[in-house]
């Protein structure tokens, strides 16, 4: 299959290329795809070289799959390109998710929405992912209301925001990614700010958790925030449900649903930390109990490398899923 990776030279390309590897996608042809800028730099996979190419070259190549992670404006402007040659795109960046024309898929909760009709498929923001793929397994108590607050990894603002944490580490003034040193540091700002106070970060956790679940009626409200950590990102959730639960059925749900880890015991102070899910691809669950001041309601701790299934695992398990359904041949 010839498989173009566009944003191959960023923080998520890199990360896909890592995971096609693993994962053993069936590449037949890798087209490494980037900015102006990078075009002629090379790449290896699986112990091969590669020469970036830039996007007009890509789709003159025609290939089967484009995996894209270059920015909601580049996606914008040339996934539709990528569409009509009859490449099928599989999307990182926030440009479709909210489109009703496209499908937003996290394929542990909703690979049955994909048809051969779709050329375009969304890949939610990685902190909606890792907080859905946790509270999927309890949607028989029916979902209510959600309060979720990040703790999120620098590796999610991309290249620059690294640089920016290294540079602060060593004393050198540098370009900033943020409006703030981010070494130390702990910042209630991802993305940019809407109308209405909340960041576009937060708003994605509303609106994707309603699209992806198929069900306006679920309330979210979250608080966003930055922090110097590099391994993945961390989210305290508190769930209400319609139902009563019992806590103990809610492990078992847990440790027994697709791509996720149940690390959970305060006996042994055990529970996910992100410098442990760095590298990983599963959605770790801890700190699992009940929420004291209010019926019906539940306390998580949930962790994941946003890199890896916030993104490149997770774009790729759709590319996957498009297979199996014999979408992508
Ligand atoms: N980081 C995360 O946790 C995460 C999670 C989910 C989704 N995403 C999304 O994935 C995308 C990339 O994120 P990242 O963290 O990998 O960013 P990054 O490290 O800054 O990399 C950006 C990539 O996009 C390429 N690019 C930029 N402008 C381009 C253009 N006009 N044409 C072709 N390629 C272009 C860059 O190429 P050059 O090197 O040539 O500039 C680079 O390969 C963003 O849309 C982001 O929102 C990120």
């Amino acid at each position: 299959m010839k498989v173009a990776v566009v944003g191959a030279t960023g923080l998520v390309g890199n990360v896909m290329l890592e995971v096609l590897a693993e994962r053993n996608f069936p590449v037949t042809e890798l087209i490494p795809v980037a900015s102006e800028k990078s075009v002629g730099k090379t790449i290896t996979f699986k112990g091969k070289d590669y020469k970036v190419v830039g996007m007009t070259q890509a789709i003159s190549l025609k290939p089967d799959v484009a995996l894209f992670s270059a920015g909601g404006d580049t996606s914008k402007e040339w996934a539709p390109k990528f569409a009509q040659v009859g490449t099928v795109v599989v999307d990182n960046s926030s440009a479709w998710r909210m489109d009703p024309t496209k499908k937003l898929v996290i394929p542990e909760i909703n690979a049955d929405v994909l048809t051969p009709e779709d050329k375009i498929i969304a890949n939610p923001n990685c902190s909606t992912i890792q907080m859905l793929v946790a509270l999927s397994p309890l949607r028989k108590y029916g979902i209510k209301r959600i309060v979720v607050s990040t703790y999120q990894s620098i590796t999610g603002t991309g290249v620059k925001a690294v640089n920016q944490l290294e540079n602060e580490y060593k004393g050198i003034q540098g370009e900033m990614a943020y409006h703030y040193p981010i070494h130390r540091n702990a910042i209630p700002h991802c993305d940019v700010f809407e109308e209405n106070g909340y960041t576009k970060e937060e708003m994605k956790l509303v609106r994707e958790t309603k699209k992806i679940f198929g069900d306006d009626s679920i309330r979210v409200t979250a608080t966003a925030v930055r922090i110097p950590v590099v391994g993945g990102h961390s989210e305290s959730i508190n769930v209400e449900f319609e139902q009563e639960y019992d806590l103990s059925e809610v492990r078992k749900l847990l440790s027994q649903a697709p791509g996720v880890v149940l690390q959970d015991n305060t006996d042994t102070n055990t529970y996910p930390m992100p410098i442990y899910a760095h590298g990983k691809d599963e959605v770790f669950v801890g700190r699992v109990r009940r929420d004291e001041s209010q019926p019906k309601t539940l306390n998580l701790w949930v962790v994941a490398d946003n890199l890896r299934k916030g993104a490149a695992t997770n774009t790729i398990q759709i590319a996957e899923t498009l297979i199996k359904k014999g979408i992508l041949k």
